[in-house]
């Protein structure tokens, strides 16, 4: 599934800026990309599996470049998989995105995605405290 989906060509949506491209995004160095603490987090926490360009390291399924989560300026499908973690079950084939709403704060969830949206994403999120703790209710 997650094969063919990346073989499907984006479409152009007038209410979302234009994705920004993997090869836009690996021109830039780390760093820089806004939220300070947010970058922090990424580097100790997600920067194995994902990389400073979004492209994987390790797997394919871990790329995020290009990602339409990452692309959405509103930030909440970025918050949503780093407070539950991905769609996919211990055991299934692959490996998983693993869940960080136990061990960070709602102030660190939302500068990480405020990191992840501004650095490979079209335009930064700005989500707030607020909104990550509202995220949590929402499951
Ligand atoms: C152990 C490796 C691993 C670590 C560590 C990790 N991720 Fe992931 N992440 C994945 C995988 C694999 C996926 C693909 C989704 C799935 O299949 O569950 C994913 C998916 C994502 C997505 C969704 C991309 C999409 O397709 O919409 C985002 C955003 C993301 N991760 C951000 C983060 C952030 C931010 C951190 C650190 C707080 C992090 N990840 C830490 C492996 C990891």
């Amino acid at each position: 599934m997650v094969a063919y989906l990346r073989t499907v060509p984006p479409i152009a949506n007038p209410n979302l800026p234009a994705p920004r491209p993997p090869s836009a995004i690996a021109a830039r160095e780390s760093g820089h990309d806004g939220d300070p603490l947010g970058e922090q987090i990424y580097a100790g926490a997600c920067a194995s599996c994902h990389g400073w360009t979004g492209q994987s390291p390790i797997s394919g399924l871990a790329t995020i470049a290009g990602a339409r989560s990452v692309n959405d300026p509103s930030g909440v499908n970025v918050a949503q998989v780093i407070l539950f973690g991905g769609g996919r079950r211990p055991g299934e084939a692959g490996m998983a995105m693993p869940a960080f709403g136990d061990a960070y704060s709602n102030a660190e969830i939302a500068a990480a995605a405020n990191f992840v949206t501004a650095r490979f994403g079209a335009e930064g999120s700005r989500l707030t405290p607020d909104n990550v703790a509202a995220l949590r209710l929402s499951r």
